[in-house]
């Protein structure tokens, strides 16, 4: 048996039956450019007719006509071209969530480009210096836009990575709100209170759509490369007792895997998994998400939802085949020296009954940009003093989750998006490089960003009179 398995990984040949992802396969789009180290490609994004499920259909906003939009697959060190055209009837912008690129690639409205008009374009021009699975979303409006489908994967492939996995499947996840009149949830529903909350879409959505089916072979091993796109929802992965190994997160690979139980996606967050699940031939198993809890009413009146219907095929279970531990190194940032910034979320209700995030009390129309400057390690303090929990997001920059004690968070990985749960406080630390210029940080649930859970990092920007900035 075991010469078999290892013959096959050897050969990079599947493990799985033919076709076992075919439900959950993602467009692609053809790179245009002869050069090896060059992906050259045609995005826009449009308004299309989109079915969800059976019946279940709306006219979404899309990239390249479908949600989610086509998987951009490039190798670490390419350069990325992408000629965007808006056709939609609102402005927009395309951000590169996670990748470490120049602040006019960065896609933030009135801060690194000015927004897309209708019919307007702009192209996209970037190296993708890391491996790992990242994702683009636009940045006007950013709670609607993503909330009607705007969204899609971009994974960095390293060619030197070691993982014996050869059956890889990229996992977008995400929810859409659509009525029974087959329209798009409105972005304002439940007014400043909805927006508080972070609103949900009704329908779960795997790579744009519900419950779809996976094959598999008992015993066989899978890689899922997951996102979490939705603009409030957390996932929560139980695979009813099968267990699931990550490999990585945000920024490629770990120090190690670790094995859980559960896997816990926040929104933004990445997660690089192994599993073979070990069944009967000719069962099935559901991939469920369990309500997370992330604050006030989040758990309340929400169900477990089916994710995917995993049908295990009636081929005798595979034997011999064992995860060689992939693993890369990643040295902890020192934090000697390091500059101290202090940040605070905070929810206040105005004097008109409205709620507004802030940072430090002030929204992101009001509050000053922390400055830093190339080179520097600064070791962020972020204390979440609301009832709700805030996936924190940093751009252009990864940075190490630290422990009780200052450590860095065992096994190391690089992240750019991390939960600070309700009532907490988390501290990270990021050293900057030199690529100057104004980043964000805000809030994942997309609803807090726009309402206020937003703030600047200006990184070698001259510090003069600082005039409040626009964007959204
Ligand atoms: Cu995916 Cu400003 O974020
Ligand atoms: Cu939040």
């Amino acid at each position: 048996m075991l010469p078999v398995v290892f013959a096959a990984l050897l050969a990079g040949a599947s493990l799985q039956p033919a076709g076992w992802a075919k439900d959950l396969t993602l467009p692609e789009v053809v790179d245009k450019n002869p050069d090896p180290h060059i992906v050259e490609i045609d995005l826009d994004a449009r308004i299309a007719p989109v079915e969800i499920a059976p019946g279940i259909k709306t006219d979404a906003w899309t990239y390249n006509g479908g949600i989610p939009g086509p998987l951009i697959r490039v190798h670490k060190g390419d350069r990325l071209i992408v000629h965007f055209k808006n056709l939609l009837p609102e402005p927009t912008t395309v951000h590169w969530h996670g990748i470490r690129l120049p602040i006019q690639m960065d896609g933030v409205p009135d801060v690194s480009q000015p927004p897309v008009e209708t019919n307007g374009s702009f192209t996209y021009d970037f190296v993708v210096p890391d491996a790992g699975l990242y994702w683009y979303h636009p940045h006007v409006m950013s709670a609607a836009q993503v909330g009607y489908g705007l969204y899609g994967a971009l994974l960095v492939d390293d060619p030197d990575e070691h993982v014996n996995v050869p059956d890889e499947i990229v996992l977008v996840l995400s929810d859409i709100g659509i009525d029974n009149r087959g329209q798009l949830d409105s972005p304002d529903s439940g007014g400043s209170t909805g927006m508080a909350f972070g609103r949900e879409g009704a329908y779960v959505l795997v790579n744009g759509r519900m419950r779809p089916r996976m094959i598999a072979r008992s015993g066989a091993p899978m890689r899922w490369r997951i996102v979490n796109t939705a603009k409030s929802r957390f996932f929560q992965i139980d695979l009813d007792g099968q267990k699931m190994t990550r490999i990585g997160g945000d920024g490629g690979l770990m120090t190690r895997p670790v094995v859980l139980d559960t896997l816990i996606i926040a929104p933004g967050e990445r997660a690089d998994i192994i599993l073979a699940p070990t069944l009967k031939p000719g069962t099935e198993l559901e991939v469920l998400s369990f309500p997370f809890n992330r604050g006030y009413g989040s758990t309340e009146y929400r169900s477990v939802e089916n994710l995917i219907t995993l049908a295990i095929d009636t081929e005798p279970p595979l034997t011999g085949w064992s995860l060689t531990s992939p693993s890369r190194e990643i040295a902890p940032l020192s934090t000697a020296g390091a500059t101290p910034v202090n940040i605070e979320f905070t929810l206040a209700q105005r004097g008109d009954g409205h709620f507004e995030y802030g940072i430090n009390g002030v929204p992101f129309a009001k509050n000053h940009p922390i400055a830093a400057s190339p080179g520097e390690t600064q070791v962020w303090t972020i204390k979440n003093s609301t009832k709700w929990s805030h996936p924190f997001h940093l751009h252009g920059f990864f940075f190490q989750v630290l422990d009780d004690k200052g450590q860095a968070v065992q096994p190391l990985e690089w992240k750019d998006t991390v939960n600070v749960p309700l009532e907490q406080t988390l501290r990270v630390v990021v050293k900057y490089d030199d690529r100057k210029g104004s980043w964000m940080f805000h809030c994942h649930i997309l609803d807090h960003a726009d309402g206020g859970l937003m703030g600047m990092v200006d990184l070698g920007v001259p510090h003069l009179e600082h005039a409040t900035h626009g964007g959204h």
